[in-house]
């Protein structure tokens, strides 16, 4: 291989394919006339060493626990920024001035309700549902009342359909978890930020004057900036894929729900807890869980362990880890399943089988602790994830379409049966 070009030779030829740069990180080999010249695909179960595409949002470097949005690294962004100013920066590209930052909000808020109808459609599900479901059905339900489709070439459409999705999403999620407690639907209160608005409107009770716990905002804001953005996982080339055939912004959001809700993706904030619980319940042997997880002949994971991506700390796991500790103590709660978290986090980062298949804490070990001590219910952990990957998926969707991306449609290596004959059925 030289610098700039990747040989292959196959049946007594020589192919040249470039090697495309880029500004950090991983660089790729252009292969799109592989087929044409060699009658060969390539063959990448899950996607591995893949890149599905070109994009200026997200760099993530795997190996040194890396991960920065926009070029600004997610330590500072944790630190000084909010969830608000993340989402223009996914959406724009560049920190907002304070008048870009007040005219956004506004914006938002503009589109802070949700039609009275919705309420009819969450009210035909089951209170058992899982919030997840819900919420990727009302997503979708949410083209219905705005049937527009949104115009790519207008950069006003795309404003407005983003700044809409934002303000509808957060009603979505807040009447999710109502739904889930049998109470009654809150509207939003424009006197307040983003975030201080989902918190109200999920836990407003009607009996009683709301009180807004700044500790509680400042988790919620942190948690929802860790997961704003993660290029391109599982959800986001869901919506990707999915918007790649021209489907609507909502439509294509709310499939990106749907595989989230897996808990090998951010269904596994759920799981963790279920797990550390289930420990717990069993009396608090980690060694035991540890062992399962390395035995093949179990299907026992280690919920919250490892990633496609991260071989190192999951840079996001670290900020939580440390955020968890100060929400707990700032809230004077002591949660039995931190220390479990920690214990088990302490033996599998001795164990060789995790050391060797550089398994560490990712950013659902520990989230789930905060959500469970700001009162959030288990089912409703990855709707908060949904919350805060949406600004993510919406800023891919809006570069995918504005890069002109071809539909997404994968080849395959078939390894079916040869071409037979149809038999009738009384004779097989
Ligand atoms: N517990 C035990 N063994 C594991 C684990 C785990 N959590 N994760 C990976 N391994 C083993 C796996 O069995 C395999 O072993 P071997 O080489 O002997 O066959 C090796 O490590 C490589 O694993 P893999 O499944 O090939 O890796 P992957 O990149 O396909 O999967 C993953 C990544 C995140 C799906 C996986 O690590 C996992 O299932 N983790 C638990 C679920 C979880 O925490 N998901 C959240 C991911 S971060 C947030 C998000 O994306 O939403």
């Amino acid at each position: 291989m030289s610098e700039n070009k990747v040989i292959l030779n196959y049946d007594g030829k020589s192919f040249e394919y470039p090697v495309v740069e880029s500004t950090i990180g991983d660089r790729g080999i252009d292969i799109s006339k592989l087929r044409d010249e060699t009658g060969l695909i390539t063959l990448d179960l899950g996607y591995k060493n893949t890149g599905a595409t070109l994009s200026e949002i997200t760099y993530l470097d795997g190996d040194k626990g890396e991960l920065y949005y926009r070029g600004y690294p997610i330590e500072q962004i944790a630190e000084k920024s909010n969830f608000t100013e993340v989402m223009y920066l996914l959406l724009y590209g560049e920190l907002p001035t304070q008048n870009q930052f007040q005219g956004f909000e506004a914006n938002i808020k503009k589109y802070n309700y949700v039609a009275e109808e919705m309420k009819k459609i969450i009210d035909a599900f089951p209170r058992s549902a899982h919030p997840m479901g819900v919420l990727s059905s009302l997503t979708s339900a949410l083209t219905a009342f705005n049937p527009k489709a949104v115009d790519v070439r207008s950069k006003e459409d795309l404003d407005h359909a983003a700044e809409m999705l934002i303000a509808k999403f957060a009603h979505l999620c807040a009447w999710t978890y109502r739904k889930t407690q049998g109470f009654s639907l809150n509207h939003a209160d424009n006197n307040l930020n983003y975030v201080e608005n989902f918190y109200k409107m999920t836990f407003r009770m009607p009996n009683q004057d709301f009180d807004m716990n700044p500790v509680v905002v400042n988790a919620l804001d942190k948690l929802l900036i860790l997961h704003a953005d993660h290029e391109q996982n599982c959800s986001t080339s869901t919506v990707r894929m999915v918007g790649s055939a021209h489907t609507g912004l909502f439509a294509s959001i709310s499939a990106g729900v749907s595989a989230l809700w897996g808990p090998l993706h951010g269904g596994a904030n759920q799981a963790v807890i279920e797990m550390l619980e289930m420990i717990e319940a069993d009396g608090g042997d980690v060694a035991k869980y540890v062992e399962k997880a390395k035995n093949k002949e179990d299907n026992f994971r280690l919920m919250g362990f490892g990633h496609r991506v991260y071989k190192n700390f999951d840079p996001r796991a670290k900020i939580i880890k440390k955020a968890a500790d100060d929400i707990l103590n700032s809230l004077g709660i002591h949660d039995k399943a931190l220390d479990i978290a920690m214990q088990l986090e302490k033996v599998a980062l001795e164990d060789e089988y995790f050391v060797e298949r550089k398994l560490y804490p990712n950013v659902d070990f520990y989230s789930g602790i905060i959500y469970r001590a700001l009162g959030i219910p288990t089912e409703m952990f990855t709707v908060m994830f949904a919350l805060g990957r949406l600004p993510g998926w919406i800023s891919q969707w809006k570069e995918m379409r504005l890069m002109g991306d071809p539909i997404g449609r994968p080849r395959q290596v078939y390894k079916g049966s040869e071409k037979r004959d149809y038999v009738d059925m009384n004779l097989r």
